[in-house]
Order: C-alpha cells, then structure tokens, then sequence
C-alpha cells in the first residue's frame, strides 16, 4: 500500500525513521512528510535514504535540497495517490490543527484533502496528553474514525514519568496493518459495548463479583474499530489494556454501568451488552470490614437494575446484542432472552467448559436472531468469534 507518513516536531521523530522502514519492510511504499519543526529533529535526507523517495517539506531552502521537495508540492494529488496516513509522532499541536480543520503547512492541508483512513500515534509530555484540551481533540479525531496509538507510559524526554511517550513501532505498525486489512464495513456504527466483571461491594475490602475476564468483549472492541466503527468501551475492573482508538469508561458495579450506558445512549446506533453484571448486590454495603465471629455469616442480597431490559425498552431503532452465559438449555435460554430483552441477537455461550467461555481465549457460541434463526459458531479464538458475530451485524443492517 501507499503510505504518507507525516513526522512532526517532537523528540520521537527520531523513531520515525525506524517506522519507515519497518513500514517498507512489509511491503509499503512510504512518502514521508516532515513539517518544520520535525526538521528541527531529523533530517530529511534520514527519510529521503529510507524510502527512495524525495521527502516533502515545508521549507523552500532546505539544507537538503536534493532530498526535499517543497511545500509547493501539490497535496491534493499527494492526498489522491495514497491510501493511509498515518503521522507518528504526532504532536498536540498537529493534533489540534486536524481537529480543528486548521490548514497552515503541507500536513495540516493534506489530512483535509485526504479521505482515506488515518492512523495516528501521538507523542507528548504527560501534562499535555492529559490536558483537556488535547483530550476533547483526541475525542475529534477517534469520532471520525481515525485509529489513535495511545502513548505509552514510561520515561519522558523532560525528564518525567508518565504517559506521552510514543508508543512502540511495533503497535503503530499493528495499528497500520490492522486497518488496511479490514473491510470499513461498520464505518457508519457508533457502538456502545459493555465488557467484564461488575463489582458489588460487601464491605471496604470485599465484593462480589463473577469470572468474566473482558477477553470477549474486548476482542468484540478492537474488532469492532478495525472494521472502521467508533467504539465507546464501558468496562468492569478487567486485567487487559483497552483497544487503541476506543473511548474507555471504566466502572465497577452495575449502578455505575447502568449510569454510564446511559449517559452515552445518544449517539450509539449499536449496542452491544457483553458485561457479565451482577444479578445481585448486598443490600447494604458496611462501611467497616466484616469481623469473623466464629459462627456463619449471611448477607441479604437485592436485585440490581437489569441493564439490558431497560435497554430493549429504550433502544429506539438501535441495534441491540445480548449475551446469554448459560449451562444448560443454551438454545431455549438465548431464544427466551431475544424475546424478553427485546434484543435484535443473543450472543449464547455455554459455560463451565475447559476452554471456552469465561477466563478462555477461546469461544464457542450460539447466535439467536429474530424468527427462530440460529447459527453456531464453532470454536475458535475471541477474535475470530468476536468478527462472526460482527458479520451478522453488518447483515442486520443490509
Ligand atoms: N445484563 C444486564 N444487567 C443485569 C444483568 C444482565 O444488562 N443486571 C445483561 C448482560 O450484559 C447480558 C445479558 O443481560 O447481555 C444476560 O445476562 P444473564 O445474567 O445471563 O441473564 P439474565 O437475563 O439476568 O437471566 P438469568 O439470570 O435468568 O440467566
């Protein structure tokens, strides 16, 4: 594929040369695109040696004019001609321009003229990661559809420890090979996914809680966003790092997930109910640990609110997906919950299993759509189940 990777000014300019070639060693042709501050890093005679290619930048008379080509250089054909950009490292400043359409340099100009998909991996001092403003342009971008490779956390320039660091070249590489490998075809879904465990908490150091790992749900996440959907992530305590480019809201009982689905009900046009919450929390959370006493211990249990079934009566013409973990009578079960729920598909799953299900990286499931249709998935890893049931999506909507 063709590449435009545009390097800006930070530090981890350095890196980008590295990308470049490992980019090249899979097979991609790279132009590169330096704006004026990454100059100030990195040499654009580094990249021009790299792909074969003049490197395009904003400086007429630059210190290397046989490997440059200036800014006078058309960008819309630049933006014609190729089929990714990705800009590694990407500072807050770039980052604001292209949430704000600002066209001042042949980068900013060219991601307004382009209309293929956009990696970016972004690269900062850890305040300036966290600070408001770069985080509502983060927000922009990831709802454009744009693919963002979060910073790593580490050891700063600045001589701090903190997230801003760009991440490994071999995430940005992933990141790059993951979206020119999928079809766009959820491009047009926001999806609302919840995924893991709640926590009801008994006492300060106590709770109850299930075997959900996230795995599912989360390989439901990162698919979802490879195929091009924008994915707002809510998710019980999980031992996983969320998939780059998903708005992450993290929670942990059942209330909270309630309270955070609902805040972002509005611009979902899919919602997909993976969680594993809790039927049940103690009625009364003790503000004090819990002392043995030598004799038993009982805790009265409530109902928590059903998530889903308020779900099926307020969706609207939003697509909903729920998960039926069951061990026994799977077919009836799901069918039961399709009907309930009033979900467009229950995702079932028999558990209790050696590997399938809760904690496994495998799956093996049962869909249940409208009109008594079934479909087994046999088993297979969570990411290949995960783009199964994302396939019958795309079918529902056809
Ligand atoms: N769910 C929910 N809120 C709850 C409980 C469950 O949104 N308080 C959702 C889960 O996210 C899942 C689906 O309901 O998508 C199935 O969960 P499960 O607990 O298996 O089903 P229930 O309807 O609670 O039925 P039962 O307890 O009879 O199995």
């Amino acid at each position: 594929m063709r590449i435009v990777l545009g390097v800006t000014g930070g530090i981890a300019a350095y890196k980008a040369a590295e990308l470049a070639r490992s980019l090249i060693r899979n097979g991609h042709e790279v132009q590169a695109v330096l704006t004026r501050s990454a100059e100030e890093f990195i040499r654009p005679l580094t990249f021009a040696s790299l792909t074969g290619r003049k490197v395009i930048t904003d400086i007429f008379s630059s210190a290397s004019p046989e490997a440059t080509l200036s800014s006078s250089v058309e960008h819309i054909g630049v933006a014609q001609e190729h089929d990714l950009l990705l800009v590694a490292p990407a500072t807050a400043n770039i980052l604001a321009k292209f949430a704000h359409g600002l066209a001042d340099d042949f980068l900013s100009t060219l991601y307004l003229a382009f209309s293929g998909p956009v990696v970016l991996a972004p690269a900062m001092n850890d305040k300036m990661w966290a600070h408001p403003a770069t985080l509502a342009n983060i927000e922009i971008l990831r709802g454009r559809g744009h693919s963002i490779v979060d910073p790593g956390t580490g050891f700063l320039a600045c001589g701090t420890i903190g997230q801003g660091r760009l991440s490994e070249n071999e995430n940005i590489l992933a990141a790059v090979e993951a979206v020119l490998a999928q079809p766009k075809d959820l491009a047009q879904e926001t999806i609302l996914l919840t995924a893991g465990p709640t926590q009801e908490p008994i006492d300060p150091v106590r709770y109850l809680s299930n075997r959900s790992s996230g795995k599912m749900g989360y390989a439901l996440a990162q698919a979802a966003i490879t195929r091009g959907a924008r994915v707002i992530l809510v998710t019980g305590p999980v031992a996983l790092e969320p998939p780059t480019g998903a708005q992450v809201i993290r929670v942990k009982t059942a209330q909270e997930m309630h309270d955070a689905v609902f805040a972002n009900l509005e611009p979902a046009t899919t919602i997909i109910k993976c969680a594993a919450v809790a039927d049940y929390r103690p009625a009364a959370v003790l503000t004090e640990k819990i002392k043995k006493n030598g004799i038993g211990l009982s805790i009265e249990l409530e109902r928590t609110v059903d998530i889903l079934e308020e779900l099926g009566a307020r969706k609207g013409n939003r697509l909903l997906v729920g998960f039926a973990a069951e061990t026994t009578n799977l077919r009836d079960y799901a069918a039961r919950k399709l009907e309930n729920k009033h979900c467009d598909m229950i995702v079932g799953n028999l558990v209790g299993g050696l590997d399938s299900g809760f904690e496994s990286d495998n799956n093996e499931v049962l869909l249940a759509l409208r009109g008594g249709v079934f479909i087994e998935v046999p088993k297979a890893p969570k990411s290949q189940i995960a783009n199964r049931i994302l396939d019958q999506l795309v079918k529902l909507r056809a």
